[in-house]
């Protein structure tokens, strides 16, 4: 893979909690080019600079676009470990796939990153709940205007040193749930990983966030009754002894926190249901006294307690506000597999020495 390399390093910002969400940008990035003739081609890994793009280019005006978004941890022992990446780059295939765009070898991506994360290395944080954040994107290049899938393609993976999603870090969040806005419908592009899902719930997080509250909680388009996501998390709830997370029906981000936590769950025994949940389920249980917890699973934001859920203006504090005891278990267990303080048992990470 060709390396270039750059003149002088960037300075690296102070770490911790100070870091947040995508706020720096390391020293290099990875980029490969699609063209109709030469297919994918020219992968290569340079310093990140700003690029110019012509403003007719079709990413600006059709958002044809896809993302993913992973991270790499520093191990005990000095090594690198990124969390399940197979599993990323295959949802972004299908991401690709669903947006017209060609599918990416991803062995070719995956030495990519490889390669970055070695150059890189000294960006990844040390502090405990910090990580590297890895961020590969594709963008429809073509300068055209017309609406039709672009011929040409820049995929480029950029990193990010990040401390917690949520700026007040593992307490509890807040949601709203959203009856007016609607972010996914089956048929749509929710379960693709597409700018354009995330522009679309901009809207509501901008309300949610005025009323005081982190998010909001997704609700089926159709009926407005089933939960879907959060848009950065999956949900779970406890429930009388069963943990159940809304069934992937289309129009849900198929998260790889969601899959590997329903994995840990039932080898733990726990009762895991992947179905439909009514919001009405939801509150009935919190009044009935049988919904113990509440948490969203997600690359960025990991295993986040949910501890108050405002619904038709009425707010209910889930289990007094505090994380629970599954929500903890689940933290601790993916945690200590990615910052390698527990064992690995399903051997879920790449090591980069
Ligand atoms: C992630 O968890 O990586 C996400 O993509 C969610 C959000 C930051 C967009």
């Amino acid at each position: 893979m060709q390396i270039i390399e750059r003149k002088q390093l960037r300075q690296k910002p102070a770490g911790g909690t100070q870091l947040g969400f995508g706020h720096y940008f390391t020293d290099y990035m990875f980029t490969m080019k699609y063209t109709a003739d030469k297919g994918w081609h020219d992968a290569k890994i340079e310093p990140n600079e700003p690029k110019p793009f012509d403003l007719a280019t079709s990413i600006f005006h059709y958002a044809q676009g896809i993302f993913e978004g992973m991270k790499a941890f520093r191990q005990p022992d000095g090594s690198i470990a990124v969390f399940r990446p197979d599993e990323n780059w295959a949802r972004m295939n299908r991401s690709a796939t669903r947006m017209c765009i060609p599918n990416f070898p991803e062995d070719v991506v995956e030495e990519g990153l490889e390669e970055l994360l070695k150059l890189d290395r000294d960006w990844i944080p040390a502090e405990p709940g910090t990580a590297l954040y890895i961020r590969p994107t594709i963008v429809a290049t073509r300068v055209m205007l017309g609406v039709h899938a672009s011929t040409e393609y820049l995929f480029f993976i950029i990193l990010s040193p990040v401390g917690s999603y949520y700026a007040h870090g593992l307490e509890p969040t807040k949601l709203v749930v959203e009856d007016k806005y609607t972010r996914a419908t089956i048929g749509g592009t929710g379960e693709a990983k597409c700018l354009g899902n995330y522009a679309a719930s901009m809207k509501a997080g901008e309300e949610a966030e005025e009323k005081g509250f982190d998010q909001v909680l997704w609700l089926d388009a159709n009926e407005k009754k089933y939960v879907e996501e959060v848009g950065s998390m999956n949900m779970f709830f406890v429930i009388g002894g069963e943990v159940v997370t809304p069934a992937l029906v289309g129009s849900i981000l198929p998260g790889i926190t969601r899959k590997s936590c329903i994995q840990i769950l039932k080898d733990k025994g726990y009762r895991v249901s992947e179905r439909r949940i009514s919001i009405d389920e939801v509150i009935a249980a919190q009044e009935n006294g049988t919904l113990d917890e509440a948490f969203g699973t997600g690359t960025a934001a990991v295993i986040s307690p949910v501890g108050l859920i405002r619904y038709r203006d009425k707010d209910y504090t889930i289990n007094g506000g505090k994380m629970g005891a599954v929500t903890k278990m689940l933290y601790d267990t993916i945690t200590g597999i990615q910052y390698g303080t527990a064992p690995d048992p399903y051997g879920w990470k790449k090591i980069i020495k």
